[in-house]
């Protein structure tokens, strides 16, 4: 799949495109209901309908009341309403809060700037595999503490947490649940009413819908402090006019997902497979994440004596990322796999693919070639380099 000449796109990770009927949804709505919809007239209750079809579409996904969703520009601000919201809210009862090292910048930044204002963070480290032990987690709580941010799925390397077990946890404690699900929402099936979660962030643009909205999910009874002020929208959590189509287009992009997961998982597997399959007799082929129980469509790989934005431009037309599209300006290794116990030159090298829903077969045998002979070739360049 292209969609754009000739490029291969393996960078699903860091968007996805438009899904048709998603595409179709937002030209109708931007036709037909582009309305205010705090306007108490006949357009505004158009399109107040439509916001409720949206929040209907995205609660039957997650398996939650509609009420619960507080419609956002993405996860980046569900993140920070989620935690400074809570940090806020709860200042009063204690200043200890826990996340991990490897969260997206949209978490360790919002947590950066909570330490400057005196708040006490503990940053977990993962497992060599990303993941994160239980214990691990259990033997970092204290008294007074108020919050615990892990992601779903990391974006770098795929490895999936056990939010059931953490906010299992957390619940014995009374500790608030955040969970960054950007990675995860659309694209893995879970049930957050069943899950001890009380707020779960998620991005239309990573399964299929538009960029600039996402949601954040408030399990009833968490208490929450707003950032923003203004008009009385969203029970005053997030005021700003509502952006009708890219809502309609979140709410169809979860429909989508709801009949299609299975699907998509199913094809991603096999598609992993085939791409591991093709590059696993690379010498020194390190994968960084969890080689089987990770989410499928992502695979990060590492070799030993290369870099890996020269192997960027090598792999061209195949379009990939070294660490997540929010980085991708620093020459900074990634972070995540440094936390993975990855040494510089290890991290430095690292190409994620990420496989989608429009990857097909084709692109992974042209895939598994560019990568086979971009390494070849940089290796020949440098022969001095090779361990
Ligand atoms: C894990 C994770 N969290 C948060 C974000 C930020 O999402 P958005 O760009 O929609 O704000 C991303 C996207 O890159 C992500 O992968």
């Amino acid at each position: 799949m292209s969609g754009a000449g000739n490029l291969i796109y393996l960078d699903f990770a860091a968007t996805t495109p438009l899904d048709p009927q998603v595409a179709e949804r937002m030209r109708d709505v931007q036709a037909n209901a582009w309305f205010n919809p705090s306007s108490n007239h006949p357009g505004g209750r158009i399109s107040t309908a439509v916001i409720k079809v949206a929040a209907g579409q995205l609660a039957s996904l997650l398996n939650v009341n509609p009420a619960t969703l507080i419609w956002t520009s993405g996860a980046t601000e569900a993140d920070n309403l989620a935690i400074m919201g809570t940090a806020k809210q709860r200042e009063h009862r204690g200043k200890h809060l826990l996340t991990m090292r490897t969260e997206h910048k949209a978490v360790v930044d919002v947590f950066r700037a909570l330490e400057r204002r005196g708040f006490d963070v503990t940053w977990l480290e993962p497992e060599a595999d990303g993941h994160l032990p239980i214990e691990r987690f259990r033997a970092a709580l204290r008294e007074d503490t108020q919050l615990a941010s892990i992601m779903h799925v990391n974006n770098e390397t795929g490895a999936i947490q056990d939010i059931a077990a953490i906010g299992a946890v957390c619940k014995q404690h009374g500790v608030v649940f955040h969970v960054d699900g950007a990675q995860a929402a659309g694209k893995m099936p879970f049930d957050l009413t069943n899950l001890p979660v009380d707020l779960y962030s998620l991005t239309a643009h990573k399964f299929y819908g538009p960029k600039g909205v996402g949601a954040l999910y408030v399990a009833e009874g968490t208490p929450l402090d707003p950032l923003m002020f203004g008009g009385g929208q969203q029970r005053r959590l997030r005021p700003g006019t509502l952006a009708v189509d890219l809502i309609a287009g979140l709410g169809e992009a979860a429909a989508v997902a709801a009949v299609s997961i299975e699907r998509d998982l199913a094809h991603l597997t096999a598609l992993r497979e085939q791409l591991l399959a093709g590059i696993q007799n690379i010498e020194g082929l390190q994968i960084n994440g969890p080689e089987q129980d990770g989410y499928p469509g992502i695979l990060n790989v590492g070799v030993n004596d290369i870099e890996g934005e020269s192997l960027l431009l090598a792999l061209e037309p195949l379009c990939v990322a070294t660490g997540s599209a929010c980085n991708s300006q620093s020459q900074e290794p990634s972070y995540v796999l440094r936390a993975l116990g990855r040494s510089d030159q290890q991290a430095q090298s690292a190409i994620r693919f990420s496989l989608g829903r429009p990857t097909t077969r084709k692109d992974i045998e042209t895939a598994i070639k560019l990568y086979c002979r971009g390494v070849e070739k940089l290796r020949n360049l440098a022969p001095e380099a090779v361990a």
